[in-house]
């Protein structure tokens, strides 16, 4: 019973004692050791592909059930490779979910193609596939969903979209390393899938990304995007892109050998890790549902959150005196909860994705893509994201062995949420 308790931001005690700090990533002494093996050979550029490239590759393929896998230099690199395979070029467009990192969105532009923006579903956060298929126009070439802080996006509805209309499906699976829907990695459903291995991620080689695909077609085209002669000499599966081997298509986007050296190594403890993570989150989502104004994520039926990157609640302040979401946060915090609003800002707010005419009048630069679709978002086109961006709340991902911490978070949220008449201003 949490009742009647003076909050700390009221003067109370704290409900969180521990000075437990979030430690990620856990760089183990698998990953040290093969750190400093690779280093007594010493090769610190790998055009070709071969050595620690190629055994990671292998490995994330076999991880991930994917015929191919192609590491890079970040997941952004992927994103573009993944575009570029899939053929997005000048003039098209691309759906993406307004709520997601910049990269998901910015490399449409880099193909020259117009990211067009959609709303998310509330339950997963993900692409809402009713609003994807409203934003579809005889330009849309691909829709790229992002299964958000690790829950798969609604893939077979996705997929039901997609081949209603022709389209093509790049998974951005930054987040999800090692989530499944019905029983699949996710990354390996849609056309390409795309993950991220910097340093925050679950899986992380420091700044890397790797793209995986079933499409021979699809992975020749990302090589011969992102890599330089011997490398796509080496291993393009067919004579198509031949002519393009020596000078490739411009960008390069090789991975340092060291970042493959410790995603490999991580890669060990992959599963550990997110068994862990799911453990501690799936209590604390136990220990406060039910309480009023604060309400954890369900996972949907027939899906496993892998990675669990982030883990948000969603609180209501009208079930709680409309103590503001900022004000809640700060009682929280006080408590002694590690407990930080949503970040990730609602792209179609963003001036980049409006395209050249704002872009030249306020720089006195030529937009450099191709011309987009300059399309005047209004927030109301986006009301789920708009409204939950205002009201997520962030709390660590835990992946230590620490059910004492755990303990106290939810008692914490319990004093908070039972106390809140103490919050009213
Ligand atoms: C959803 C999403 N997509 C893509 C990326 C890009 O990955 P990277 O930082 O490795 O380029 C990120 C990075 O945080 C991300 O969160």
């Amino acid at each position: 019973m949490s009742q009647n308790k003076k909050l700390a931001l009221t003067g109370g005690p704290k409900a969180v004692t521990s000075d437990y700090k979030e430690i990620w990533p856990i760089i183990d002494e698998t990953t040290k050791k093969a750190v400093n093996d690779y280093m007594q050979q010493g090769e610190l550029s790998i055009k070709d592909g071969t050595g620690i490239l190629d055994e990671f590759e292998t490995n994330f393929a076999r991880y991930t059930g994917a015929k191919h896998a192609l590491v890079q230099n970040n997941g952004t690199s992927t994103l573009h490779a993944a575009f570029f395979a899939v053929g997005v070029g000048p003039g098209d467009e691309v759906i993406v979910p307004t709520y997601t990192w910049p990269s998901t969105a910015n490399t449409i532009l880099s193909c020259n193609a117009t990211p067009v923006f959609c709303d998310i579903d509330p339950m997963t956060l993900c692409a809402s596939v009713d609003d994807i298929e409203k934003r579809i126009t005889p330009k849309t070439k691909a829709i790229v969903v992002v299964h958000i802080w690790g829950h798969p996006a609604d893939m077979d509805a996705v997929t039901e979209v997609a081949k209603k209309y022709n389209l093509k499906v790049v998974e951005d699976a930054a987040h999800a390393v090692g989530s499944t829907y019905k029983g699949r990695k996710v990354g390996t459903i849609g056309d390409v899938g795309c993950f991220s291995l910097q340093a925050s991620k679950t899986l992380i080689g420091g700044e890397a990304g790797v793209a995986v695909t079933n499409n021979s077609e699809y992975f020749d085209r990302m090589l011969v995007l992102s890599h330089y002669g011997g490398r796509i000499e080496k291993d393009l599966t067919s004579d198509t892109y031949k002519d393009y081997a020596y000078t490739g298509m411009g960008p390069k986007y090789r991975v340092h050998p060291l970042a493959a050296v410790i995603a490999n190594a991580q890669l060990k403890s992959l599963d550990k890790w997110i068994e862990l993570r799911n453990s501690n989150l799936n209590y604390i989502s136990n220990g406060i549902r039910g309480l009023r104004g604060v309400e954890p994520f369900d996972i949907a039926p027939d899906c496993t959150r892998g990675a669990y990157y982030g883990y948000r609640v969603i609180y209501s302040p009208e079930k709680l005196y409309n103590i503001p979401t900022a004000r809640f946060i700060e009682a929280l915090r006080a408590e002694g909860v590690d407990a930080d609003p949503e970040r990730y800002i609602p792209l179609h707010r963003q001036m980049l994705y409006r395209g050249a005419s704002y872009y030249e009048k306020t720089t006195g630069y030529k937009w450099p893509y191709a011309p987009i679709r300059e399309i005047e978002y209004k927030d109301s086109d986006f009301p789920v994201a708009v409204d939950l961006f205002t009201r997520l709340i962030s709390l660590p991902t835990f992946t230590h062995d620490c059910r004492d911490v755990l303990d106290q978070y939810i008692e914490a949220f319990h004093k908070v949420v039972e106390n809140a008449d103490q919050l009213v201003e």
